[in-house]
């Protein structure tokens, strides 16, 4: 595996080796000993949208790790001035031993990755955010013995997690089921290449409730993404009824977890007594973006010469 650009490209076996990975990491962080295994790497990390977790969790993950990151802001480079794609993929190989990249366009990152010698890391695009999945994937396995069998339902738009969600469901046995309002389903064809290839289940809805019938996991994200700030007055109106409340929590399992990769709006997609009550595990959940990325800087930029 060279590039992490679409949890689709990784098999079963990786995500398990990912997961487990993470695991190890997070008790030697939590026992408090070091695992210098990045020492002597360095990560860029290119990020054209605003970022909060993905950012800090990648820095301290490669500062934990002996390594050390560079954040660079697309619009200080010459990047921002237009020198081409191509060049500035391959200077980055030249110096960087790993690069994340958070943009708009997946072409852009799927592009990079093809110019560049060293690992792409996928930090967020308009179509997918594989590293939060795989993170979030991490969570449930902290909190359910067979969390492969576990039913997610995904509540809201059909942006960037909901497509990693889905490409999740393709490699790994879940049952998934995600409402969405009309006219802001998933994509298409990542939707279509799951329905044919899903090991569980995957099921479209515009109905919540139906969604969240004896799910073991309620999952949300805001209803208008980064770049999408001039349609929030609309959506806010499209998206009513998709809001993860005590109502929809009531249809869900007993046992059932709150999950929202954050940042939430409180009082649109979640209300405050769900997200800030028994059920969520939000905040173990944003932890692990740090354990999980730890797993997947180490496999891209070491493979198995882990050492601890
Ligand atoms: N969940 C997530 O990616 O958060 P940031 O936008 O803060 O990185
Ligand atoms: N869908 C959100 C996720 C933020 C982590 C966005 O793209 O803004």
């Amino acid at each position: 595996m060279k590039d992490l650009l679409s949890i689709y490209a990784l098999t079963p076996s990786t995500i398990e080796e990912m997961i487990g990975r993470a695991k190890l990491l997070k008790q030697l962080s939590q026992s408090s000993k070091m695992c210098l295994s990045l020492q002597g790497k360095t990560l860029g990390m290119i990020f054209e949208k605003s970022s909060t977790r993905t950012r800090l969790s990648f820095e301290v993950g490669m500062t934990q790790l002996g390594g050390t990151a560079i954040f660079i802001s697309s619009r200080d480079t010459q990047i921002a001035r237009g020198e081409s794609l191509q060049d500035t993929a391959k200077i980055f190989s030249r110096y960087l031993d790993a690069v994340v990249i958070r943009t708009f366009a997946q072409q852009y990152v799927d592009d990079f990755a093809n110019y560049a010698e060293i690992p792409v890391i996928n930090g967020l695009t308009d179509l997918l955010h594989p590293c939060q999945i795989l993170s979030d994937i991490f969570t449930l396995s902290e909190i359910f013995c067979d969390y492969s069998r576990c039913k997610v339902a995904y509540i809201g738009d059909g942006n960037n997690i909901a497509n990693s969600w889905i490409n999740l469901a393709a490699k790994m046995p879940i049952n998934l089921s995600l409402a969405c309002p009309k006219g802001y389903e998933p994509n298409v064809e990542i939707l279509a290449r799951c329905c044919n290839e899903a090991p569980g289940s995957v099921l479209l809805t515009q109905d919540p409730f139906e969604a969240a019938k004896d799910a073991d996991v309620l999952y949300t994200d805001v209803w208008a993404s980064m770049g999408q700030e001039e349609e929030q007055e609309k959506r806010i109106r499209d998206f009513m009824g998709y809001r993860v409340d005590a109502r929809l929590l009531q249809v869900a399992k007993k046992s059932a977890v709150v999950m929202h990769c954050l940042p939430a709006h409180r009082g649109e997609e979640i209300s405050a007594d769900v997200i800030d009550g028994k059920q969520s595990i939000v905040f173990q959940q944003a932890e692990n973006r740090l354990h999980l990325q730890k797993a997947i800087l180490e496999m891209l930029m070491i493979g198995g010469k882990k050492g601890e």
